[in-house]
Formats: structure tokens, sequence, C-alpha cells
């Protein structure tokens, strides 16, 4: 006898109208060999996708409204005086394992952060107890309207997951944010998690992440140019895997994702004493922080006024977080660490690998024609006490390559 084929994890995946919608049908496709995908569309969505290919995509029917298929009591049935019985699309929403809006509309992503329920998609993401994730797609201008901006606030504090949007080409002709993230790399990051999750419970994770910012006074800083992208991306694959999360991070634009704790620091120093302090209760520690290597000897405390001739500051060298984590480190304990260059790439990580020898060593490009600061994307050198040769990742979004880091830890 043949052994049943183990069930499927199920994505319940909402359809909204936004006009990327139509690449919902490529999205389930790429869904269904690892997962059963059950469509829901939305009363704009289905004025931008047609019901039946998206039906024909996932083998199942496309539910569109709260009362479908409902089972009405019999009559008779004691205290059943409500008119439904059973509704199944509700059902199901009790069982899913991921509640994936793809795309999300600023319409929908205002529903959520109201907790409307005024129709069958709202209803079920008010219902649904598992991990619910949106891929908004909208114009650049309604993506930073302080409307959306508030509300993409209120859904990242309350824990859900943001895949994209990513800048670029829209349909509407403009440039800027608000690119539906691809289906192959929502597909993927939907795999991860299913495949992942729950791997990593009961792992402590640190992980830094951003710039330093060094104050010269009041007003001005010594800072660099990283975006905090990939730090955050770590934390957010750690966290895909049901670790516990510490994310140690300066100042950035993103929107963190929901780490047990956010400890939120400016200086090089802060941030040591912030990963010193929950050093030995990490399992893991990642060390993706762009740190200053300097500061200004003596920040002056007022405004520094403008005087004829030039300025001299006086630096002085900032802790190396890194090393002294690599001084502490446990056996047990993995650690990596990043190596950002402008030149040189191989030879430079190498020797910087010599000098601070943790588990794993990511080197990536910076400054003009490298992709490793302010970007989606980036290419990776990574150095392994476990591999003989550095393992080279090609250009891909830091996400997925965040994911690729974690595999090898
Ligand atoms: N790092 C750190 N503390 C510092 C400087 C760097 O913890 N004061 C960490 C970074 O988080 C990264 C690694 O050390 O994991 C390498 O950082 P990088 O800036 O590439 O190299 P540096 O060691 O600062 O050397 P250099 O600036 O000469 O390239």
């Amino acid at each position: 006898m043949s052994k049943p084929s183990p069930q499927k994890p199920r994505v319940l995946l909402g359809v909204t109208g936004s006009i990327a919608a139509y690449k919902a049908v490529e999205l389930t496709q790429k869904l269904k060999p690892f997962a059963e995908v059950r469509p829901v569309l939305t009363h704009a969505g289905s004025r931008l996708v047609p019901e039946k290919a998206l039906a024909k995509a996932s083998g199942f029917p496309v539910w569109t409204s709260l009362f479908e298929g409902a089972t009405p009591i019999p009559p008779g049935t004691p205290g059943g005086s409500h008119p439904l019985a059973v509704v199944p699309h509700i059902e199901y929403a009790k069982s899913a394992d991921l509640v994936l809006v793809a795309p999300a509309s600023a319409d929908f992503l205002a529903k959520l952060a109201l907790g409307l329920a005024d129709d069958l998609l709202s209803t079920l993401c008010l219902y649904a107890t598992c991990p619910l994730w949106v891929a908004p797609a909208m114009n650049v201008k309604m993506w930073n309207h302080p409307a959306v901006v508030q509300n993409r606030e209120i859904l990242g504090k309350r824990g859900l997951r943001f895949l994209g949007p990513y800048s670029g080409h829209l349909a509407c002709g403009e440039v800027g944010d608000g690119r539906f993230a691809e289906p192959s790399e929502i597909a993927f990051q939907a795999q991860s998690y299913l495949n992942h999750r729950g791997q990593w419970r009961g792992r402590k994770v640190l992980v830094t992440a951003g710039p330093t910012q060094e104050p010269i006074d009041p007003v001005r800083m010594i800072t660099n140019r990283s975006s905090g992208k990939m730090g955050y991306a770590l934390a957010q694959a750690a966290l895909n895997r049901g670790a516990e999360v510490t994310l140690v991070t300066g100042p950035t634009r993103l929107i963190p994702p929901p780490v047990a704790r956010l400890v939120q620091v400016e200086t090089a120093d802060e941030m040591h004493r912030e990963v010193l302090r929950r050093l030995s209760a990490s399992d893991v520690v990642v060390m993706a922080a762009a740190v200053s290597d300097y500061r200004i000897t003596q920040a002056s405390p007022i405004k520094i006024k403008k005087r004829k001739g030039g300025v001299t500051l006086r630096l002085e060298k900032n802790p190396d977080i890194l090393a002294d984590v690599l001084r502490r480190k446990k056996t047990l304990q993995t650690v990596v660490g990043f190596a950002a260059e402008t030149d040189r790439l191989e030879e430079n990580a190498l020797a910087k690998w010599k000098r601070k020898p943790c588990d794993l060593l990511v080197a990536n490009r910076v400054g003009k024609g490298g992709r490793g600061f302010d970007s989606d994307l980036n290419e990776l050198l990574v150095f392994s006490l476990k591999h003989k040769r550095p393992i080279r990742f090609k250009k891909d979004l830091k996400s997925r390559l965040a994911e690729k880091i974690l595999d090898l830890v």
C-alpha cells in the first residue's frame, strides 16, 4: 500500500485591488509546488484578475463572499437559531499556516490597520491565528502618503511582515518605491518560512544593523551610507525560523521586524555596551552593523560656528565590537562578521578574517559600483571555517541572501 503523501502547508492567498493583482496567478503557480493555495479575491481585486484564472492556477474555487457555501443549520437543531452553521473559508482560516495578502493595496492596508471586517478577506485576516504577510503594490505617492506611512507603522508594530515593495518602474509610469515584490521572491520567502519554521525555536540570536552616528556637535555627525537592510533581513530570517531575536540597531529609515527586543542606539560606544550586555545569553551573533571606526575626541556641546579658515576635527578610535565579541566568545556560540570593502574584496576580507576569526565572515563590496550599502540587492563572498574556499553568492535580494547565510549558520 502506498503511503499517504504528507499534507502540504496551507496558504490563504488574499488578492486585493492593486494593479499588480494580475501577478497573483503567477504567484499561485509558484506557491503551488510546496503549498495548498486557497485564493480569496476582494471585490476590487476581481476587477483586475479573472476569478477563473486564479481558480485554474490554484486548483480550488476562489472565495469572494463571506456567506458563500455556508451550510444552513437544519430546522429544529437545538440552539440552532443562527442561520448559518459552517462557513468553509472561516473553517479553513483556522487551519491555515500562512495568510499572504499579495498584492496588498493601500486601501487594504488601511482596513488591516483599523481592524475592519467588512468583506471576506479582511474578516479572515482578523480571524486567522497564523502569521499574516503583506506584499504591498501601489503608486510611490500613495506609498509615501502620511496616512499610508502611519498604517505601515501600525501594522509593523503589530508584527505583520512586509514583503517589499521595491523601488523601480511602476505600472503608472512613475519611478519610486511601490513595486510589487517578484512572485518568485514572495514564493521563496514563503517556502523558506514554511520549511524552516520552528527550526530555531529556543535559539537566541543577536543581530547588529545599520550605521552608527558619532556626534561632532548637537547638529552634526560622522556616519556612513549603511541603510540597515542586510541586518534587518537577517533578523527577519532568524524570526522566520522561530528564533528569539534581539536587534541592536543604529538609526535607519526601515520598519523593524517584530523582534523580541529592539535596542536603538546611535554611537558605536552605545552599540558596544548593548551588544556585550547581551552576549552571554546569545547562541548566534550576527554583526551586520557598519560601525564607525572613529569618533570625535570631544564633541562640542554647542553648535560649532563658522570661522575664517579651516577646522580640524580630532578623532579617536571607537571600540571594535566584533573583536571584543570574539575575545569573549564561548565554544558553542556562533559569530558571523561582515566585511565592507571598496576594493580587493577577497584579499582585504581574508586579511580581516585573520584579524577577526569569526565562524563566518560575509564580505561585500561597498561604495561606487558596490551593492553593499543602501540597496535591496547585494552579492557576497562568504568565508567559513567549514569550507576550504570562500562561497560566492551571486547578485540577489538581501532577503534571499539572509536565508542563505542562516543556512550556513
Ligand atoms: N565592526 C565592529 N566594530 C567596529 C568596526 C567594525 O564590530 N568598530 C565589525 C562590523 O560590524 C563588521 C566587521 O567588524 O562585522 C568588519 O567591519 P568593517 O567596517 O568591514 O571593517 P573594520 O574592522 O572596521 O576594518 P576597516 O575599516 O579597516 O576595513
